[in-house]
């Protein structure tokens, strides 16, 4: 892309982390914290991705924790995060998949933000913490290194703000950008066979905007997307870039972590997946 036609996207990202070190708990309150607020009735949350506004920014997260799902993508070419918030548990420490994930992200190329959770718990050891990653080579800008470790609870969401407010500060140093006026290319973060609506795939628009009619190769297979869903279940016609969406219309059910690309038309599109496909 010529610089001229680039724009600042939303950054994207992914959290990692030891089992039940709260990951999970993590993503809920920080979506809570910012969009059930906006959004009445509470949240409903139809697809694996979704958007939080803080400071009038977007955050995109991809709520595929884990890094089984990662690894899978990485595996297959695809860098789809911009940021990696590896959590640790106060309590328990660094583990063997904090280990894993912490090499995954470097492997990735991707900064680490350090979130240590569960600092309610009357036995949470932030600086215990602090002095293990230090083996790993994260050393928290406070001790004089430079990765930014943030003290939180997901359970009395004591430190969210400054999370986010981290996020935000380091991906601004990224200067994050797409195009958004060029055909579309993406990853798709997973993908299902629906009973009544078919093949149905959470894709993450990478750069350019996907448009509902427009053809595409993903894999092996290929989609005229029939219709796009954001992530509170929202019909749109339009998806830019750092934008997650719903997408139907596959001509079968791509796999986690295939790129796919838009092409002038459905001809082309089945051609080249059945070409990939031999
Ligand atoms: P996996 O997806 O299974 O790897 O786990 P996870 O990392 O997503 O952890 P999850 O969010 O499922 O939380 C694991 C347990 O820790 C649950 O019982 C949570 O209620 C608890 N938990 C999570 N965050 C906190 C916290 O900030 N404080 C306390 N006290 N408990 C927490
Ligand atoms: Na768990
Ligand atoms: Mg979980």
């Amino acid at each position: 892309d010529d610089p001229a036609d680039l724009q600042p996207r939303p950054c994207v990202v992914t959290v990692m982390g030891h089992v039940d070190h709260g990951k999970t708990s993590l993503l809920d309150a920080i979506r809570e914290t910012n969009v059930t607020a906006t959004e009445a009735g509470g949240i409903t949350q139809h697809i694996g991705a979704y958007q939080v506004e803080h400071n009038n920014k977007k955050i995109t997260f991809l709520d595929t924790p884990g890094h089984e799902a990662f690894t899978a993508m990485r595996a297959r070419g695809a860098r789809v995060t911009d940021i990696a918030i590896l959590v640790v548990a106060a309590d328990d420490g660094v583990m063997p998949q904090t280990v894993e994930a912490i090499n995954h992200a470097k492997a990735a190329g991707v900064p680490i933000i350090v979130a240590i959770n569960k600092i309610d718990r009357p036995d949470a050891n932030p600086d215990r913490v602090k002095q293990q990653l230090t083996e790993y080579g994260l050393v928290a800008e406070e001790w004089g290194g430079d990765t930014v470790m943030v003290p939180v609870s997901a359970r009395t969401r004591q430190g969210l703000e400054d999370l986010l407010e981290m996020i935000l500060l380091v991906a601004e140093m990224q200067e994050l950008k797409a195009n958004p006026n060029r055909p579309a290319r993406g990853t798709v973060i997973e993908a299902e066979l629906d009973k009544g609506r078919g093949p149905v795939a959470t894709v993450l628009v990478q750069n350019g905007t996907l448009s509902v009619g427009d053809n595409l190769v993903a894999g092996t297979t290929w989609a005229r997307v029939r219709a796009m869903m954001d992530y509170k279940g929202r019909r749109v016609k339009k998806a830019g870039p750092s934008t997650p969406v719903e997408v139907l219309g596959f001509s079968e059910v791509p796999q986690a972590g295939d790129q796919f690309f838009v092409v002038p038309d459905e001809k082309t599109a089945r051609q080249i997946a059945e070409k990939r496909a031999n």
